[in-house]
């Protein structure tokens, strides 16, 4: 019995997927199909796949040409499978002409020819809503929201304002934008998502402008330092029916996602100390330490909760900058050690221990891919990780996508209360006088 192989995405079932499985299993009498399950799609940076895993598997065995269908779940699996399933053939379209070659060490490799004038990436685009992101700045860059956006289905940058002609200027040599606003009611018009990228003092402003035109709004935080600034940003979100979402990376990606779950569920037992420090000096941004402390603020709140007893801080500041902070929140059984330098150098790393393990993460933590497990007792270090490419803005942008699909304006990652109990905290950093 000879036997093929072929693989692909499968996604919104077409002409051209129809085909290929047709002509695959001409190649032989039996006809293996490996479908890419959603996690692997995910870490090659696929985001944008419509269907869900169960879905193209269904479509692709409503073809009658399959014998089986198995998950194509890591980077590397072909070889494993040409051997576990002793394939004679291995088919696939020609857009990958020249990329399996190494493949003909172990089967036949065939590339056929695509089915032309049809794509899923062509369906995505003619079938689903289109937004329209614009950016609000006053630095001449855009956190790599324009190139991650686009792998994305659906969502593009297409406007642009600055109240700065030289930043303006800057930013435009590196990004090509469709649409220069003149002014930020324009931009905020022509948009249906705005990210507000600016200095602090104006942010809430700008936010509230585009919440009150019906806008979904990204922002950097924080957003202000009143309280009740944010609870009103809120209440307004939520009357608009839109949603306003922080640009905090992090909760977004796999990896502190699973960091979540072992401190919260128990898997590191009960957690003592949760210690965590970021610093970065760049001239241009006089407040900069505040973004950076709702880095490490975030983490603490959700692995830590927020029923700290005392909180005590070391401020050094230079007039109203903040060059450095030791923040330290003692909790009833555990204790939480904030160091955040703007000026100062700290190293940047986050500790959690707990009575059953402790938790490391190195260099920039809150982007980072892994993170480290050491067990109490043993020398053994388990290493939990995750692949992607970029800032990891693709999967902010998937997260509204799937907010937007699902008529829904709150995320869950990062909770209302814990929003607040940040505000209230950088608060009193910022009455701190020197
Ligand atoms: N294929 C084809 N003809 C097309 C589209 C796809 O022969 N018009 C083949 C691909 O070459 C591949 C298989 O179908 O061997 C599965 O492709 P997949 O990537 O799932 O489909 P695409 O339509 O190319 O998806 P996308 O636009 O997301 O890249």
């Amino acid at each position: 019995m000879k036997k093929v192989i072929t693989y692909g995405t499968f996604d919104l079932f077409h002409k051209g997927h129809y085909n290929i499985l047709k002509r695959a299993k001409e190649y032989g009498d039996y006809l293996i199909v490996g479908v890419t399950g959603e996690t692997y799609d995910i870490g090659r940076g696929k985001l944008n796949v419509h269907d869900s895993l169960a879905t193209r598997i269904e479509n692709v065995q409503n073809t009658g040409f399959v014998d089986e269908i198995i998950v194509e779940e890591y980077l590397g699996q072909k070889i494993g499978d040409i051997i576990k399933y002793d394939i004679d053939t291995f088919v696939i379209g020609d857009d990958w002409r020249g990329k399996f070659d190494h493949l003909s060490r172990y089967c036949n490799m065939v590339y056929l020819e695509r089915t032309k004038g049809i794509s899923s990436t062509q369906i995505r685009e003619e079938t689903f809503d289109q937004y329209d992101i614009g950016i609000v700045f006053d630095y001449p860059d855009d956190n790599q929201i324009i190139k991650e956006s686009k792998l994305v289905n659906g969502f593009e940058v297409k406007n642009i304002y600055c109240e700065d002609k030289k930043v303006l200027d800057k930013f435009l040599e590196k990004y090509d934008v469709e649409n220069v606003c003149e002014s930020y009611s324009e931009m905020v018009e022509n948009s249906d998502i705005v990210y507000v990228r600016g200095e602090i003092e104006k942010r809430y402003s700008y936010i509230r402008k585009a919440l009150v035109a019906g806008k979904h709004v990204i922002y950097d935080p924080p957003a202000t330092f009143k309280e009740h600034e944010l609870e009103e940003l809120f209440d307004l979100a939520k009357k608009k029916n839109v949603i306003l979402m922080k640009n905090i990376k992090m909760v977004h990606i796999y990896v502190f996602n699973q960091l979540l779950w072992m401190t919260q569920g128990g898997l590191i037992g009960d957690i003592l100390s949760f210690n965590c420090a970021i610093s970065k000096y760049d001239i241009n941004r006089s407040n900069l330490f505040y973004d950076l402390s709702v880095y490490t603020l975030i983490p603490m709140l959700k692995i830590m909760g927020q029923d700290y007893e005392k909180f005590d801080y070391i401020v050094k500041k230079d007039g109203e900058n903040v060059e450095f902070a030791s923040m330290n929140f003692v909790y009833p059984k555990a204790r939480a050690i904030i160091t955040v330098g703007n000026k100062m150098r700290v190293d940047n790393q986050l500790e959690i221990i707990g009575t059953e393990g402790t938790i490391r993460m190195k260099n920039d933590w809150w982007k980072s891919r892994n993170f480290e497990i050491h067990t109490p007792d043993s020398t053994d270090v388990q290493v939990y990780n995750t692949n992607y490419e970029g800032n990891g803005f693709k999967y902010l942008i998937r997260e509204m996508s799937n907010l937007l699909a699902n008529n829904r304006i709150d995320s869950r990652r990062i909770f209302e209360d814990e929003s607040l109990t940040i505000i209230r905290i950088l608060d009193k950093i910022k009455k701190v006088k020197n």
